[in-house]
């Protein structure tokens, strides 16, 4: 296995048994603010790992198409190969975070209408905010794609708010990327977990995602493991 990229949460690696796969490993690294805060548990890859191989499962028992083949051990997952798209797609359901900030008003407010979000993947450019008119006009992507992309991002937030309220989780918002495999089919890829959500506790509103790290809350361990205890037992 060759190391071909390492990122804040992952490495990726060539697949020894196809040129077409990739081995994607979590690390038990945790940062924020484009890495300026680092931290980490000891546990943390598992956790990410688990949770995320529950989420892919499941979206692809909905029929959605992703990158994800198999979990091989604890930390790592088996993938398609990906091409991927320059492009953060964020989703929101409620007020929160960096839209929150920018309204200068209270997080928590349900949004009139689920919206989507494009941020241009720049870590020297701080991931600026995008919009699908700009992502056309630099030539990011074609039409069809970004109405592709924004259909299944919408698409994937509605299975996610359903699947996330059976473990008594608010879905308020994520990112997801997009890429495309060697036949030019455009798949959902990277992960899912609480590193790329905001999950808040249905009856009590907690954090239990990483605005806890972000924020210095505490039991960001604890919230993270709480996250999968409730997806296994659904
Ligand atoms: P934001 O409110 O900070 O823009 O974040 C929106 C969602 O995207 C939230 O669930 C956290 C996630 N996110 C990432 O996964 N990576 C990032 O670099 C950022 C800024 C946000
Ligand atoms: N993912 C980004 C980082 O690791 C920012 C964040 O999630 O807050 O720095």
């Amino acid at each position: 296995m060759n190391l071909i990229y390492e990122g804040k949460g992952k490495k990726v690696f060539t697949d020894p048994a196809s040129p077409d796969c990739r081995i994607v490993e979590f690390k038990n690294d945790l940062t924020a603010f484009n890495a300026q805060k680092k931290g980490s548990f000891p546990d943390k890859g598992e956790v990410s790992c688990g949770i995320s191989h529950l989420i892919f499962q499941f979206l692809e028992s909905k029929g959605v198409q992703t990158h994800w083949i198999e979990k091989i051990n604890a930390t790592q997952v088996r993938v398609q190969a990906l091409k991927m798209f320059p492009l953060e797609v964020v989703v929101r359901n409620r007020l929160a975070g960096s839209l929150a900030k920018k309204m200068g008003r209270e997080e928590g407010e349900i949004l009139k209408q689920p919206c989507v979000e494009f941020y241009y993947k720049s870590d020297s450019l701080g991931d600026p905010f995008l919009s699908s008119e700009q992502v056309l006009a630099l030539g990011l992507l074609d039409s069809a794609t970004v109405s592709q992309i924004q259909g299944a991002a919408l698409k994937i937030n509605s299975l996610l708010k359903q699947y996330f309220q059976r473990a008594h989780l608010d879905l308020v918002d994520f990112k997801i990327e997009f890429g495309e495999n060697a036949h030019k089919e455009i798949l959902l890829g990277d992960d899912i977990s609480p590193d790329s959500c905001r999950l808040w506790d249905e009856k009590t509103q907690e954090r239990m995602d990483k605005d806890r790290f972000r924020k210095d809350l505490g039991g960001v361990d604890k919230a993270y493991r709480e996250v999968l205890k409730r997806l296994e037992s659904l």
